[in-house]
């Protein structure tokens, strides 16, 4: 057996891939489509504070090779996900990361202070990048003074690995990444989805209420692979790409570029199992091209 473990702060990833946020449910949806021993993890659907009903339909429309989506965070709030999400999250055998999503500038301790007691998951992945409500969330991407507000003391409040996901709609990403490093979080999520939209033909109206939506899916790979590119020479901190990854090269192409591990999204909708396929494929592959090890893989791009 090679070797496909992979460290982010605290957190060993038996293989570099895992299910994206908000394409991987509470886990419960992948357990019978995944063999969680062998995949990395996967990281929760976005929980945020209080309770979020959400945006109005429609929330979902295919594109060409992709997907926009304007779900708008719905989730029952911090409270009921302790209560009734969490004790069956701690079973899953593979790392677990909650996806925290904040709308006012304590939001963020507030949720860090109310699970860090609890066991049975490895870290958060702070998520300030969701393009699918009207205020918080993507207004502190928006610039990285609001962003250090928010950021800049989370590393105090646990110990457990600290992710930041990032919007690729802002140039300031690049910049908080650096500031998230010196206040010690553990890695940088990027990218979350692209801005996009649709128009109703018949009616001359925008397809979604909030007339933006998130784009992802095959067709933002290509722009994702070169944004990790360009996060790659800011940070040292490990990068976890995510931007239509569909099969092994796609992940191969993020880790040569200089991406620590991988996240799956949109693809994992259509292929449930595919974390564990993939996590057998880069085994495989590793063994055929006699590398021993997924790490000499990562950041390996000859310039
Ligand atoms: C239906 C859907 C729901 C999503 N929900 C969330 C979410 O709740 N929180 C989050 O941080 N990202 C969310 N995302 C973004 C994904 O986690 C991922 O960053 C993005 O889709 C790019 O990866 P992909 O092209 O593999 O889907 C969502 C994406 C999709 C398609």
């Amino acid at each position: 057996m090679n070797d496909t473990l992979v460290k982010i702060g605290k957190t060993v990833l038996k293989t570099p891939i895992l299910g994206a946020s908000g394409c991987s449910g509470w886990g419960e949806e992948l357990k019978c489509f995944n063999d969680f021993k062998n995949i990395g993890g996967f990281v929760t659907k976005s929980i945020t504070l209080n309770e979020k009903i959400g945006n109005e339909m429609p929330r979902i429309m295919e594109t060409y090779g992709g997907l926009l989506n304007s779900i708008g965070l719905e989730n029952k709030g911090i409270e009921y996900f302790i209560e009734n999400i969490l004790p069956s999250l701690k079973t899953f055998e593979c790392a677990k990361f909650l996806n925290i999503a904040p709308f006012e500038a304590d939001d963020l301790k507030k949720m860090i202070e109310l699970l860090d007691c609890h066991s049975g998951f490895d870290g958060y992945e702070v998520n300030i990048s969701c393009p699918n409500v009207t205020h918080g969330g993507i207004s502190f991407n928006s610039s990285a003074d609001e962003a250090e507000t928010l950021i800049k003391s989370a590393r105090s409040l646990t110990d457990k690995t600290l992710l930041l996901k990032l919007s690729p709609a802002f140039e300031s990403s690049f910049e908080i990444a650096e500031r998230a490093e010196a206040y010690g979080f553990d890695g940088i999520t990027f990218t979350n989805t692209y801005i996009g939209t649709a128009v109703n033909v018949k009616e001359r109206k925008f397809v979604f209420k909030n007339r933006q939506a998130g784009l992802s899916g095959s067709a933002i790979k290509p722009l994702s692979l070169m944004n990790v590119y360009k996060m790659s020479k800011r940070i040292r901190i490990p990068i976890i790409a995510a931007g239509g990854i569909k099969n092994l090269d796609d992940i191969l192409e993020f880790l040569i570029i200089g991406a620590t591990a991988v996240q799956i999204g949109t693809q994992l909708l259509i292929e449930p199992d595919i974390l564990t396929r993939l996590s057998r494929e880069l085994n495989l592959y590793l063994e055929k091209e006699n590398i021993e090890s997924v790490k000499k893989i990562i950041g390996s791009l000859k310039e």
